[in-house]
Order: C-alpha cells, then sequence, then structure tokens
C-alpha cells in the first residue's frame, strides 16, 4: 500500500520517514508483545507475526509531520493502538466465528474460544500499559476510543431496534467499530507530536470517515474475495447471518428477483444456523456478489473516502496532505 500512497520524488522524503516510523513501531511491538508466561506469549504474537497492513500506525506516522515529528510519544502511542486493533480481531473472530484471520487459522480455532479471548484482554492491557508511560491524556485517548469501539460491536451485535432506519444503524455501527480507532491513529499523531490544536478535529473527522469507506469497501471485498489475496473466507460475515451493506441494501431493491435473492439468503443463514453447511449459500452469495446493491456500496464507500478528503480543508497544502488525500483513495480502490 505505502507505494501507491508515495508516489513522486516530492513525497520520497515523508515516505523515509513513515518507513522508518513504521519500523521503529514494529520494533516496539516486538517487545511489549512479550509475555513471560509461555502460552500467552505464543497466543499474543500469534496473530501480530502473521501480517497486517499496519494503517493505523502510519496514520500516526503521517500526521505527526503535522507537528514536531515522530518522537517516542508519536511511536508508543502509535504501537499501543496497533496492539488494541489487534487485541479487537481476536475478540471479533470469536463474536463473528470467523476461522481464518490474515491467511492463518484465527486463534480461537487453535486454542478456543477462552484463550482467544483472554488473549485479547491481554493485548488491551498491554496496550494501556504502553499509553501511561506517556501520560493521562493519552490514557483517556485510549479508553474512550475502546468504549466507542466496544459499543460498536455491541450494536452491531444486538442490531437495528424498531425505528432504526437498517442503513443509518449499520454506517453508525461502522464509525463506531472501526472509525473510532482509526480516528484515534490520526489523532494520536496530531497530539504526541505537539501540532497545531486546530488539526485535531480535522483529522479525527477525515479517520473516522475513512474508516467507514474502509469497512464499506470490506463488504464489497468479503463477497468478491480470492482467499489467498484476503486471508478470509469469502462472505463469512452473511453466511453467519451479520449484515452487510450490499445485504442491506438488496433488502431496499422492490423487484422480484431482487426478494428472492435476500430470502434465499435468509433461508440458507437460518439454515446454517442449524447447522447446515455454510457452502449452500455459494451461489447466492455470488448473485450478490453481481447485483447492482454491491456496486452501490463500492459507490458509497467512494463517497466517504471523498468525504473524508474534504474534512482535510483546515491542514496546510502538502506531501502529508497530499498522501492522507491518497490514503483515502487507496483504501477504497484495494482487493485485500
Ligand atoms: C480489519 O482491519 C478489521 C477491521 C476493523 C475492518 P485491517 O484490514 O486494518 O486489518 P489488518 O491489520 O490489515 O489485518
Ligand atoms: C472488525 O469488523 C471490527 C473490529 C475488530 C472492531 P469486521 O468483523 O467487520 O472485520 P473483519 O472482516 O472480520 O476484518
Ligand atoms: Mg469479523
Ligand atoms: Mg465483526
Amino acid at each position: 500500500m505505502t507505494e501507491r500512497i508515495f508516489v513522486g520524488p516530492r513525497m520520497r522524503k515523508l515516505a523515509n520517514i513513515v518507513e522508518a516510523g513504521l519500523t521503529r513501531v514494529e520494533d516496539t511491538l516486538a517487545v511489549e508483545l512479550r509475555v513471560s508466561d509461555a502460552l500467552a506469549d505464543a497466543t499474543t504474537r500469534y496473530l501480530y507475526e502473521a501480517g497486517g497492513k499496519r494503517l493505523r500506525p502510519m496514520l500516526t506516522l503521517l500526521t505527526s509531520q503535522l507537528g514536531g515529528g515522530v518522537n517516542d510519544d508519536v511511536i508508543s502511542g502509535a504501537a499501543a493502538l496497533e496492539m488494541t486493533h489487534l487485541g479487537s480481531l481476536y475478540h471479533d473472530d470469536v463474536m463473528d466465528g470467523a476461522d481464518v484471520r490474515r491467511g492463518v487459522p484465527s486463534a480461537h480455532a487453535v486454542w478456543g474460544n477462552s484463550v482467544a479471548i483472554l488473549t485479547g484482554d491481554l493485548l488491551f492491557s498491554r496496550a494501556s500499559q504502553l499509553m501511561a508511560q506517556i501520560g493521562e491524556r493519552a490514557i483517556r485517548m485510549q479508553a474512550d476510543t475502546f468504549e466507542r469501539l466496544v459499543l460498536g460491536q455491541m450494536h452491531e451485535t444486538v442490531g437495528a431496534q424498531a425505528g432504526d432506519d437498517p442503513v443509518d444503524f449499520y454506517i453508525q455501527v461502522l464509525a463506531d467499530k472501526t472509525g473510532s480507532l482509526i480516528a484515534a491513529a490520526a489523532q494520536a499523531g496530531v497530539v504526541f507530536s505537539g501540532a497545531p490544536d486546530e488539526y485535531e478535529h480535522a483529522v479525527l473527522e477525515f479517520g473516522e470517515k475513512v474508516g467507514v469507506a474502509f469497512q464499506l469497501l470490506d463488504d464489497v471485498i468479503d463477497l468478491s474475495a480470492d482467499p489467498e489475496e484476503t486471508g478470509k473466507v469469502p462472505g463469512t460475515d452473511l453466511r453467519a447471518g451479520v449484515p452487510t451493506m450490499p445485504y442491506l441494501l438488496l433488502g431496499r431493491a422492490a423487484d422480484p428477483a431482487s426478494r428472492e435473492l435476500k430470502a434465499t439468503i435468509d433461508d440458507g443463514v437460518a439454515r446454517i444456523a442449524d447447522g447446515a453447511d455454510p457452502a449452500i449459500l455459494d451461489d447466492a452469495l455470488g448473485r450478490l456478489r453481481d447485483h447492482a446493491a454491491t456496486e452501490a456500496t463500492r459507490r458509497l464507500a467512494v463517497e466517504w473516502s471523498e468525504q473524508a478528503i474534504a474534512a482535510l480543508a483546515p491542514l496546510p497544502d502538502g506531501p502529508v496532505r497530499d498522501a492522507l488525500t491518497r490514503f483515502s483513495r487507496v483504501v477504497v480502490d484495494r482487493s485485500s
């Protein structure tokens, strides 16, 4: 992704700074994820070592260039937020019943639900410890962000209530469960580098909107996924009855073919919940992938990405703003 964000000689210097910062974040993670207990050490490192795009640290490093640049607090903050993300993946795969993550069997598939949940908890503890080294502001940022992420996951789990518009409700879930952490990553770079206060609100709004765009495109990828490329099983969420935007937009379509497809998916989800083979939905998910609702989801992702870019208006012109702009466009133009 870095090659697509940093292009041309004007961005070369910035790319080098971000690359060097990412190396420091990796080194910090390698140290901070060590646990004296042998099992906990293995489970904690497991998904970290399996890969990941490190988008959140990249954002922190980028926005730190709006202030005094990379310093120890910027690195610790970036690492702590990536650890929070990592912990949320352990929990998320339990909740979603997802058996593959980052191209490897998910933690609960290897060690069972309890160990996977406890590993997530351990990662959250470690993230808080790291934030505590920075200071009170950082701890508050971590706590507030995590609360919002958890409430987003909670609302997704409980689902829209009577009177909620399902599409609006879903967008709010995405902003809370994913936008919150991406926004915090962008905010951390501004705050910990001592950048001007007026940039903080702009990058928060940017991060949250990029998060929504990112998740909307994730829904598209979930349907078109080549498991080799995404490291996930296609249609995992839908098969487990977790609604995604293409499914919600399908529900708004009134023509008979769309209604029939929705009924087929609902029926398949109910049968899978009763123990049927998840493959019974292969055909229906292929049809949803080719339905206008999926293309509409892709367009919506692009709209959110463009709104994120609009939020950058208060930032000075230059390579940092250009890189953030490209970041937002790359997020909705990817296949994994
Ligand atoms: C996946 O995030 C979980 C979501 C919040 C959608 P990423 O796609 O950033 O995951 P990694 O870190 O690259 O594995
Ligand atoms: C993950 O959301 C969000 C958090 C971990 C907070 P999803 O469940 O939609 O993401 P993937 O598709 O499993 O990565
Ligand atoms: Mg999931
Ligand atoms: Mg989930």
